[in-house]
């Protein structure tokens, strides 16, 4: 068997990452050349998040995408990633179907994408699940504080306060075996001292600095999105204005007769 010529990142990479303190970055990816740049610039783990259902496919929260779905954009970002680790996320309702269902669901994805982890939301009330899949022999991240998937039962998109579940979740989670702790709109002091509490790496989204790493929307880091930016989002781009004038060019140069040019086209005298 050939030997990769790019170590990947693993769960035994990044648990030494976290006894080191060397900080880990994990960006979303729904496809190929997306996870191709994410990959290159070293980004540690690429989430094939089922954010993809709003920012991808325009859906007003995640609870509609599919299983197929989320195997069909993993596979894609799967083929791209040479470095970084590639966890998909097990959409609504597969995390909450007990230990029998979600299993099979989640190693469809690990046969059908090739990554190397999944991503379930809840934390004390999935603990059997995360025990399972993880007995199973597929590494979990269990996704805690706003679950985006729960966003009816918690009435809307709100930073989750009760300190005492989230201790409770975190501590259940790394009992249960996961790999890794996501923490999403929690408090930063509670986050910060999950992080110092725990044994396995916290990777936090809206969780404050203290985390021992972060995640964001790749569409959101770029400026892609259509104006609604949360408040835990640093955009680093505009990308959308940058495609937008781009586009407007090509329709005046267009317009105008002058794209393409000779040196555009071809000729019966070449
Ligand atoms: O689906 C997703 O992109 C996520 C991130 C918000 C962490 O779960």
């Amino acid at each position: 068997m050939n030997k990769p010529s790019h170590p990947k990142v693993n769960v035994r990479t990044l648990q030494k990452m976290k006894v080191a303190k060397e900080r880990i970055t994990m960006l979303t990816a729904y496809d190929y050349p997306t996870a191709q740049m994410l990959d290159e610039a070293g980004v540690d783990i690429l989430l094939v998040g089922d954010s993809l259902g709003m920012v991808v496919q325009g859906k007003p929260n995640t609870i509609p995408v599919t299983l197929e779905e989320m195997i069909y954009h993993g596979e894609m970002v799967v083929r791209a990633s040479r470095r970084a680790m590639v966890v998909v996320d097990l959409p609504f309702p597969v995390g909450q179907l007990g230990v029998h269902d979600t299993l099979k669901s989640a190693a469809r994805i690990m046969k059908e994408t090739g990554c190397e982890g999944v991503k379930l939301e809840g934390g004390a009330a999935q603990a059997d699940v995360i025990a399972a899949l993880v007995a199973a022999g597929i590494p979990t991240i269990a996704h805690v504080g706003l679950r985006p998937q729960a966003v009816h039962a918690l009435g809307g998109y709100r930073v989750q306060r009760n300190e005492d579940q989230l201790k409770h979740d975190a501590w259940a989670a790394e009992s249960a075996g996961a790999f890794a702790l996501l923490m999403e709109c929690v408090p930063a002091e509670a986050a910060a001292k999950i992080t110092s509490d725990i044994g396995i790496p916290t990777i936090g989204i809206g969780a404050g600095a203290g985390c021992d790493g972060q995640v964001l929307v790749t569409n959101d880091l770029l400026g892609i999105g259509d104006g609604y930016v949360a408040k835990f989002v640093r955009p680093y781009a505009n990308l959308r204005s940058i495609a937008t004038d781009a586009v407007k060019k090509f329709r005046e140069d267009v317009r105008r007769g002058i794209f393409p040019s000779d040196s555009e086209s071809y000729s019966s005298k070449e």
